[in-house]
């Protein structure tokens, strides 16, 4: 068989190294299209709203029901304590992180089914990961929300170096708002926003809520947070998402606020830039 017989794929990155920034720059430099720009990501929160029950949780789908009409919704919900239960149980047994992230997922989609239960009258369903990935767009031309488990798929695959998987429900939440160029994310808690030092904490007498802040900065500050450090790490190379803003969920009307744009809780600017 000789050379000229063997048919040529043009590519312009056929004969490069994918590892000269230099070389790929010009057809991967170029922004990624917005696959689902009107499309608004709320995250829920496993610990703060879900396990509170009925008096959290049914204020909040009401919330949501009402906002049916001026959003479309990707509804994502986290963990919450029996994640941490399981963390606690497999970890006195040795199980490695890539054990414990599927059944961590595993509880922020039974949390998800709850939500998604609830607001059922309104033609809202779970789906799972793989159907976010293929069929999102025609499920959200059939119902203006869906409810989905907020932790990434890792599974498996998720990174060692720490006991408890380190990519959790807020992290996969900005994934997929981010990878979908989504129109925003909002994270709904049971704190005002981000404080200087955990509001609920032994010095929370001291907390002061900060309005605004980035990615950046938080990324310096030593102390816990109201969501997953790895977060911090995803927003500085985020191409879409600029900002997030974090919200009290047991305070009706926060989260409507959020999504009209007011500048309720706090707003967490990210590391990208406006096209
Ligand atoms: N700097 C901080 N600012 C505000 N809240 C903080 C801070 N540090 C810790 N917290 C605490 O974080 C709590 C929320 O917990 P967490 O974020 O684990 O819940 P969650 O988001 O519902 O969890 P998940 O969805 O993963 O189950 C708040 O009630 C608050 O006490
Ligand atoms: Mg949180």
């Amino acid at each position: 068989m000789s050379a000229n017989t063997i048919k040529h794929v043009a590519s312009p990155l056929a004969r490069q190294t994918l590892l000269d920034g230099q070389l790929t720059a010009p057809v991967a430099g170029v922004r990624p299209i917005r696959i689902l720009p009107w499309l608004q990501v709320v995250k829920i929160g496993g610990r703060s709203i879900l396990d509170r029950g009925h008096e959290a949780i049914l204020p909040i789908v009401d919330e949501l029901r009402k906002l049916l009409p001026e959003h479309r919704l990707l509804i994502l919900t986290g963990a919450g304590i029996r994640a941490r239960h399981l963390y606690g149980v497999g970890l006195d047994l040795g199980l490695p992180v890539g054990s414990l992230a599927p059944l961590a997922a595993s509880e922020a989609g039974q949390n998800g089914h709850i939500l998604a239960s609830l607001l059922a009258p309104e033609g809202v369903s779970y789906i799972e990961h793989p159907t976010m990935a293929d069929q999102l767009a025609i499920h959200l031309s059939a119902a203006r929300a869906v409810v989905g488990s907020a932790f990434p798929p890792y599974h498996n695959h998720e990174f060692p170096g720490s006991r408890i998987p380190p990519h959790r429900a807020d992290t996969g939440a900005f994934l997929l708002a981010d990878a979908l160029g989504a129109a925003g994310l909002t994270i709904v808690e049971d704190v005002d926003g981000v404080y200087t030092t955990d509001p609920n904490g032994p010095d929370g007498k001291r907390a002061k809520l900060l309005k605004e802040t980035s990615a950046a900065d938080l990324a310096k500050h030593e102390g816990t947070l109201p969501f997953d450090r790895a977060l911090l790490e995803v927003m500085a190379t985020a191409r879409h998402i600029e900002r997030v803003q974090i919200v009290n969920g047991l305070v009706p009307g926060r989260l409507t606020a959020a999504l009209r744009g007011e500048h309720v809780g706090t707003i967490v600017r990210t590391g990208a830039h406006p096209a």
